[in-house]
Formats: C-alpha cells, sequence, structure tokens
C-alpha cells in the first residue's frame, strides 16, 4: 500500500524472539534481553494470522528477524506458515548463522529464499570478544550449509567499527572473490548504549569505497533496498554499503516492523510503535484496518543525529 508520504510499502520484518544465543558489544552486551523470559511472545498461528492481514495491505516481502530467530525450535513451522500465505512471494531471515548448519535444509525446504548472516569479524579471538563467547567457527559452517543448501543470494552484513574491525574491511571484501556471496558493511546506528556513546567510530562507507578504486559501481535494481553495491571485476560476489547515517534514505523506505511482543514499529529509528494484540485476540475482524491504519501513517524518517535514544536495543527490535 502506499503511505501518507507516497511511499509504496511492502516489506515487513517480524522479530520473532528478542532472545539471542550472543550478547554483541554494540548491541547487548551484558546480555539482558538475550536470556530474558518472554512474556508476550508471538506463537507461529498468531505470526501467520497477522501476516494474512500484512498480505491483504500488500505486504509482499518478510524477513524473519530476531534476536536471533533460530534459537526458536518451532522456526520452521513459523517460516512455512509465512510462505504459504497467499501473495507473500518472498521470504527471508537475518541470523548470526550459530545454528544455522543445524537448521539451513529444513528451512530452505519451508520455503525460506534467502538468507543474511551478521558477522563482525573473520578472526576467531576478536569474534569472541565482539560477541560475548561466540565460535566463529560455528557461523563459517552456517554459511557453507547455506550456500550447500541453496539458499541464495546470502548475505553478510558486517558492522564496522573504528578501532575495532576496521582493519578487516579488505578480508571482508576478498570473501567475494571465490564465493557467492554479498559483502555488506552497515554504519554504527545509535540505537543502544554502545552507538549512541560511540558516534565517532562510525565508519563511513563512502570512505571504504574512495579508497578501493577497484570497486565498480553496479546499478541499483531494487530502490526500496537500502544497500550500494559494488563489484570487483572477476569475483563471485559483491560488496554492499548500508549508509544510514551518512545518507538518510528514509525517503524510499519500504517496511515496517512488528516485535516479537507483538507491536508494529512502522520505523526503526523512531520509537512510536503500536500495540496490536488487543485486536488480535478479541477483534480480529478489525485488524486488516489497524494494520492500514498504522502503515498509513509511517513516518517520514528517522530521527538518529537528533539526539535519538531508542527505547529499545536492537535484538528487541529486529535489526
Ligand atoms: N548499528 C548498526 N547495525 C546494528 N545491528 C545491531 N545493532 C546495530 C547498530 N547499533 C545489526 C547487526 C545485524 C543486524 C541485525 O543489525 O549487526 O547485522
Amino acid at each position: 500500500m502506499i503511505d501518507v508520504y507516497g511511499r509504496t510499502i511492502e516489506y515487513l520484518r517480524i522479530s520473532v524472539t528478542e532472545r539471542c544465543n550472543l550478547k554483541c558489544m554494540y548491541c547487548d552486551p551484558d546480555g539482558e534481553n538475550c536470556i530474558r523470559q518472554e512474556e508476550r511472545k508471538l506463537t507461529p498461528e498468531q505470526i501467520e494470522q497477522i501476516t494474512r492481514s500484512m498480505a491483504r495491505i500488500g505486504i509482499k516481502k518478510v524477513r524473519v528477524t530476531g534476536g536471533e530467530p533460530l534459537v526458536r525450535d518451532d522456526i520452521c513451522d513459523i517460516v512455512s506458515r509465512i510462505a504459504a500465505i497467499d501473495g507473500i512471494q518472498d521470504v527471508s531471515m537475518t541470523t548470526n548463522g550459530i545454528n544455522l548448519g543445524k537448521y539451513a535444509k529444513d528451512l530452505k525446504k519451508a520455503g525460506l529464499k534467502r538468507i543474511n548472516i551478521s558477522l563482525d569479524s573473520l578472526n576467531e579471538d576478536r569474534f569472541k570478544r565482539i560477541t560475548g563467547g561466540g565460535v566463529l567457527q560455528k557461523t563459517l559452517n552456517g554459511i557453507d550449509k547455506a550456500i550447500e543448501a541453496g539458499l541464495s543470494p546470502i548475505k553478510i552484513n558486517t558492522v564496522l567499527i573504528k578501532g575495532v574491525n576496521d582493519d578487516e574491511i579488505d578480508d571482508f571484501i576478498e570473501l567475494t572473490k571465490s564465493k557467492p556471496l554479498e559483502c555488506r558493511f552497515i554504519e554504527l546506528m545509535p540505537i543502544g548504549d554502545f552507538g549512541e556513546k560511540n558516534s565517532d567510530k562510525i565508519v563511513v562507507n563512502q570512505d571504504i569505497i574512495s579508497a578501493r578504486p577497484k570497486l565498480q559501481y553496479l546499478e541499483k535494481t531494487d530502490k526500496g533496498a537500502p544497500a550500494e553495491y559494488y563489484k570487483i571485476p572477476g569475483y563471485l560476489g559483491k560488496v554492499g554499503f548500508i549508509s544510514p547515517m551518512s545518507h538518510k534514505f528514509c525517503g524510499d523506505c519500504n517496511r515496517i516492523r512488528l516485535t516479537s511482543d507483538g507491536k508494529i514499529r512502522p520505523c526503526l529509528g523512531n520509537n512510536g510503535e503500536i500495540d496490536i494484540m488487543d485486536t488480535l485476540k478479541n477483534d480480529p475482524d478489525s485488524l486488516d484496518k489497524l494494520i492500514e491504519d498504522i502503515v498509513y501513517n509511517k513516518p517520514g524518517g528517522h530521527h538518529f543525529g537528533e539526539k535519538y535514544s531508542s527505547s529499545r536495543s536492537m535484538n528487541r527490535i529486529g535489526g
């Protein structure tokens, strides 16, 4: 559907849990939300019901996120319910890859098309430090299993932080040489304590591009997608840049978010949220209308850079 600013909204991101099996330094270093018991977590049936409403108002693409979606043992059921809905043409997932080795094949069978994997270091010790104890080999194995299962495209998301992992930029780019991967660098956003206090550690994407003339610009094929893509001639994969801090792309935003506790958050960088659980449970016939109103009134743009403080850390929004 078209929102009040004339944007076509057709992409829904569903966070299926706040829990995560990592404790990343810029997301939830104390692991407070990562391990919290969730009082209200959408069931597969509720996720299906909400997504059906979403499809009726024009949502065509769904991404399953978290927290870490692969800590839910009913994740394949969730994916297959979403994939079976009329009007949903594309189901994808964002994961840290730790449990992906176990699930890649079954996810593909359930109807998952493609996958994004968060990976901030290719160095074992550093990976452990950034993620609060994660084992790099598990994520690397998850990537290989995703390739084997035929999930495509596979995108690697890396948040660069000055002095932490910005010496690995070329290592990530080299990953695209012989593997069919899209490696994407995401500018650190002021979501969570670390991001709010460390705006001086943002690595500006344009600086990476300017320093590497070998990168050749690729024309954008999907206007709603935030990444700008480049390629090194002869390499199998691509390199992407997502620059929410240096280049605001809100005017082309095509997405809304559903949190695992049943709230619609129409903008990542705006604390406005609407609880739809009461309507879902007590007045389901009004759900389409409620969702339509929320989506129509999606805010015009994020508030990063204006003393903005997020009401939720990324694992409670769905990155
Ligand atoms: N800034 C940028 N990206 C973030 N992510 C989590 N927190 C932030 C932040 N403050 C990323 C994760 C993952 C995706 C889900 O969101 O690294 O790639």
